[in-house]
């Protein structure tokens, strides 16, 4: 590929895979990551999701980067570099880099999905001459991991976590997190954060739910997952998607419910997962933010909020913090 893409690994994911799926599995409460959603099929899935209506996310978050991509990017830039964490398609980043990029600029996406890096950096290549890549398999939330060797001191560095990606963060992990990106960057750098804000049920709900189903193949994918990569032997049509918006904490919750009463072998582990009818696996949370939580959160974590931004409808909002 290009001498302007590099890409660099922190994780080895399939032995990680594996000691996620056996711990998460056995536990009394059985659970299972979210970011192993997201190997070939469960991005392409994603991206699925992101064009669905019920899906409003997407679009107003889309909507703020199109409207107010002037303000968004003057509030930003000039900057060196440009980190993402859980860059995934870089759908809505490019609405960003059209504004920062013509000068030239670093990127440097972070997500867990290497193909999906890999196909991206070379399209954002073909797009913008002046671009760098230099794109890092690596868990967004220890992000220092990988930029310490990245960063160069004196340089100025913007980070973007779109998507409501921290909504998949509960409170501790998300300031844990923060706190780790703080330490590498400079004092006065920007973070923008893009999360989803707290509205009803009648809204929320139906975007986890999508009529055509895709949502409930992305969930399910999971333990096809498990099948194809560890020799699972989970039977599909014995497990069902739910997804309900727990409204006193304020977070949507996924989970697949086995539908009898089981027990499934996964060769590569050299074990069976015993389930009851009803059961469940935490998939996913999705947090949902009120006005002042990711204020709140930036400041313990060294960050101050500076400005936010919302779409029409005020179901979205992309808050600007600035590293103390
Ligand atoms: C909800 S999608 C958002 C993608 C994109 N930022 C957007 O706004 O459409 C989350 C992305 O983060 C990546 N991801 C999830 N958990 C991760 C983790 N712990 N470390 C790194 N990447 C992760 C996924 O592969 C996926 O591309």
């Amino acid at each position: 590929m290009d001498d302007r893409f590099s890409l660099r690994r922190e994780v080895d994911r399939g032995p990680r895979f594996a000691a996620a799926v056996q711990s998460g599995l056995g536990a009394v409460r059985k659970t299972i990551p979210p970011q192993y959603f997201y190997d070939e099929l469960g991005s392409s899935l994603f991206g699925a999701i992101c064009n669905l209506p019920e899906y409003y996310l997407t679009r107003s978050e889309e909507e703020i980067l199109i409207k107010r991509g002037d303000e968004i990017a003057a509030a930003l830039g000039p900057v060196d570099r440009l980190v993402e964490l859980g860059s995934g398609s870089a759908r809505k980043t490019r609405h960003l880099l059209d504004r920062l990029a013509p000068g030239g600029l670093e990127y440097v996406p972070i997500d867990v999905d290497v193909a999906l890096l890999q196909q991206v950096g070379r399209d954002l290549l073909h797009e913008y001459r002046k671009l760098s890549v230099a794109a890092a398999v690596c868990d967004f939330r220890r992000p220092s991991r990988v930029l310490r060797d990245i960063v160069e001191k004196g340089s100025r560095t913007a980070v973007l976590f779109l998507g409501s990606t921290i909504g998949n963060l509960d409170r501790g992990e998300t300031v844990a997190m923060l706190r780790d990106l703080r330490s590498v960057l400079a004092a006065g750098d920007p973070l923008l954060v893009g999360a989803d804000l707290r509205k009803s049920k009648a809204i929320l709900e139906p975007a986890y739910n999508d009529i055509l189903g895709v949502t409930a193949a992305f969930n399910l994918n999971l333990l096809q997952r498990i099948n194809r990569e560890l020799g699972g032997h989970f039977d599909l049509r014995a497990f069902a998607h739910r997804a309900f918006y727990d409204e006193e904490a304020g977070r949507i919750e996924m989970h697949l419910v086995s539908l009898r009463d089981q027990s499934v072998r996964i060769d590569d582990l050299a074990t069976a997962i015993d389930f009851h009818e009803g059961e469940t696996i935490h998939t996913e949370n999705s947090w949902k933010y009120g006005d002042d939580d990711i204020e709140a959160m930036g400041r313990e974590s060294g960050f101050d909020l500076v400005r936010r931004w919302t779409d029409a409808a005020g179901w979205f909002g992309e808050f600007l913090l600035v590293a103390q």
